[in-house]
């Protein structure tokens, strides 16, 4: 059995994967794509700097590419992501005020609406609060044009495609206890009070385990869920892949009902953004790792 089949009788859950499109004519990774994840997540091709490198001038090329193979083959589309302080093109980098906000709100009216009824959900923000101990906005060019700004990009998209599931995505949220985590929390709690759209929290959980595996992950999941949100991690890597962080990860997403899928940031070690962590589930030769033992017998347990 595979990942992606597994989770799938695991509740209906899916097991996805970051993918390139630059590399789907990589017939090893393909082949590891296209058997093992039912899932998958455009990792840099739906971002603002590549589907408006000018302003207006809609590029959905190679993102096109990344969801026809997709749903082609049955699988899931998480989309990455429409309103983001990084990646930025360079027209907007230097925008600020009623310009920005409007020019952000078109983004994502204009890329959800190209993508409408084909995407399960999408990270219609991205890692919008500081890091540190403040719990506070990040600083940032769309920060700066009102604190409303990410209920406003969030009713954008429940606008232009009223069938997606609209997260807020997020790292460093992996730890109840952390500020960041609370203040993400208190973000969803006051958005579902007020109406304002919103229908998942993405924990993105890249893991780094010189600091112990944190033991209130589960808590944090089962957290976010009681808001009436689902729980999605959302680009899941672990350095050097320690084999039972991974099985932690795929209990506590397994125990917390509204925890509907699992992506990792990758599929080989080679194609990671921290490759030299040896992070992910398959090495630079399309190996199972020992890992990958661990996450697919979670999965078929119980
Ligand atoms: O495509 C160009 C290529 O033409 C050029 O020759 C090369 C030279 O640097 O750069 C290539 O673009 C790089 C791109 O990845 C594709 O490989 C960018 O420089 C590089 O910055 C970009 O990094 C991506 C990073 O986001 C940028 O913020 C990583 O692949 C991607 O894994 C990473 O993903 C982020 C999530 O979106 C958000 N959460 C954190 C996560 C990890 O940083």
């Amino acid at each position: 059995t595979t990942l992606g089949a597994s989770a799938a009788e695991r509740g209906g859950r899916y097991f996805g994967a970051a993918v390139a499109a630059n590399k789907l004519s990589d017939n090893v990774y393909t082949t590891i794509l296209n058997r093992e994840f039912n899932s998958v997540t455009p990792e840099n091709e739906m971002k603002i700097d590549a589907t408006e490198p000018n302003q207006n001038q809609f590029n959905y090329t190679n993102a096109d590419r990344i969801v026809q193979h997709a749903r082609s083959r049955g699988m899931a589309v998480r989309g990455h992501t429409l309103a983001w302080h990084s990646q930025q093109p360079g027209w907007m980098q230097n925008m600020s005020g009623t310009a920005l906000r409007n020019a952000m709100l078109n983004h994502v009216t204009q890329v959800a609406t190209h993508y409408r009824g084909q995407i399960h959900s999408w990270d219609v923000v991205n890692e919008a609060f500081a890091d540190g101990s403040s719990g506070a906005r990040r600083d940032s060019n769309l920060q700066r044009t009102g604190n409303d700004w990410i209920e406003a990009a969030f009713r954008a998209a429940r606008a232009a495609d009223p069938n997606a599931k609209l997260c807020y995505n997020d790292y460093n949220t992996d730890d109840w206890t952390h500020a960041k985590t609370q203040a993400v929390y208190r973000m969803v709690q006051d958005f579902k009070q007020r109406g304002v759209p919103i229908d998942c929290v993405g924990l993105q959980s890249h893991l780094n385990n010189q600091s112990p595996y944190p033991s209130n992950y589960r808590t944090t999941l089962s957290s976010f869920a009681a808001l009436g949100v689902d729980v999605q991690i959302t680009e899941l890597d672990i350095e050097n892949a320690n084999a039972t962080w991974y099985r932690n990860v795929v209990n506590d997403c397994l125990a917390v009902s509204r925890c509907t899928g699992i992506t990792v940031w990758g599929i080989r070690d080679s194609d990671s953004w921290r490759a030299s962590q040896n992070p992910l589930l398959f090495d630079g030769n399309g190996n199972k790792k020992a890992a990958y033992d661990a996450v697919l017998q979670a999965l078929n347990n119980g």
